[in-house]
């Protein structure tokens, strides 16, 4: 069989990423840029994005780090709160500036102490956004200290997930940056209008013995954190499978090296750098290169009731070393995914 040396493909979108703030969100930004079309960026800023006003505010932020002649759209989230006000999500909707609504369970993860302490809280919020149509994109994990952090999402999907989907069966969720079969499986079986969820190329890699691979590796842990071998391969076939429930979700969250090689180290794998080249190569190795444009291109924008890009990009078969550091404006060293490594895939120049 000849080999594939080159692939083109609509232009994708990233439904997951975290830009910051102030020099790292012009240092981050252009590697988003320079692969996806669109992306929809988490608010868990400090503080969180919980306004109209803020939202609009950091989109021009985000707008003035994007490198001169090329496009990009960012979508921006709204972060709920116990406090959130229906109001002002359904005066974001339709103003368009608010494309989503992130919930964060108070305490799951990075910058989410201003997250929801119980869904009952947010209930009447959430009928507003099942009503107008508005999607919630849940970090799936239960913060009990008494469930082990290997299986906060399975309890989550248990605990939360089951009963809200039950009561709200209308509204539109995107689970996201699945890691466990559990999860899988929970969406395949949810309505495709609904339910979906979003899929990290790290966790297409990486199981949880990769984490201590030959020492620690800070540069791996995230949250949700990476599985046993089987998740992954549960991960992998959902992605590949073509099915439009499943869509491309980076969750590239960059943090300063310092931060993470430390004696307490924060959460979140900085991938944009290499996002596309990871997930093709997946994409290979599963012998799947045909779906890659659903998974990357065309699931999203269906799910999101969004326009597919009329642009296209090329993935080229060349390869290439991650950079071991790359540093922000301001000398703030960041480690990408895989740095140090060859891969194999390449987005080929404009
Ligand atoms: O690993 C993670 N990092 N998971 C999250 O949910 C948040 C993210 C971040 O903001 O750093
Ligand atoms: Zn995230």
């Amino acid at each position: 069989m000849t080999e594939i040396t080159q692939i083109t493909l609509r232009r994708p979108d990233d439904w997951h990423v975290h830009f910051r703030d102030d020099d790292m969100l012009s240092s981050v930004v252009p590697a988003t840029v320079a692969e996806f079309a669109r992306a929809i960026v988490m608010p868990n800023l400090v503080p969180p994005v919980t306004t109209v006003a803020g939202a609009e505010a950091y989109r021009d932020r985000i707008n003035a780090a994007v490198p001169k002649g090329l496009e990009f759209k960012p979508l921006m989230t709204a972060y709920l709160t116990d406090q959130t006000s229906a109001d002002e999500l359904r005066q974001g909707f339709a103003a368009g500036v608010f494309a989503a609504v992130k919930l964060y369970p108070q305490g799951a993860t990075t910058n989410s102490t201003s997250g929801v302490s119980d869904i009952a809280n947010v209930m009447s919020v959430l009928e507003t956004m099942q009503e107008i149509g508005m999607p919630l994109l849940i970090h799936g994990e239960v913060t009990d200290p008494d469930i082990d952090i290997f299986d906060r999402e399975a309890v989550f999907i248990e605990r939360v997930l089951t009963p809200l989907i039950a009561k709200l069966p209308g509204l539109k969720v995107v689970f996201e940056h699945v890691t466990t079969k559990e999860a899988v499986d929970f969406v395949l079986g949810g309505d495709v209008k609904t339910l979906a969820a979003t899929i990290t190329a790290h966790h297409l890699v990486i199981n949880r013995s990769d984490l201590f691979k030959g020492g620690i590796r800070p540069h791996l842990y995230c949250l949700p954190i990476a599985k046993r071998e089987l998740h992954r391969q549960a991960l992998r076939a959902a992605a590949t499978s073509g099915d439009a429930r499943f869509f491309l979700g980076t969750d590239t969250a960059p943090h300063g090296a310092h931060l993470k090689e430390s004696a307490c180290g924060c959460a979140g794998v900085y991938s944009a750098p290499v996002a596309m080249p990871v997930y093709t190569q997946a994409f290979e190795d599963e012998g799947a290169l045909d779906r890659l444009e659903a998974f990357a291109s065309l699931n999203g924008p269906t799910f999101y009731g969004l326009p597919v890009n009329d642009a296209k990009i090329t993935m080229t078969r060349q390869d290439w070393t991650v950079p071991e550091t790359i540093m922000t404006g301001e000398g703030v060293a960041l480690k990408p995914f895989m740095a140090g490594e060859i891969l194999a895939w390449q987005l080929k120049a404009l």
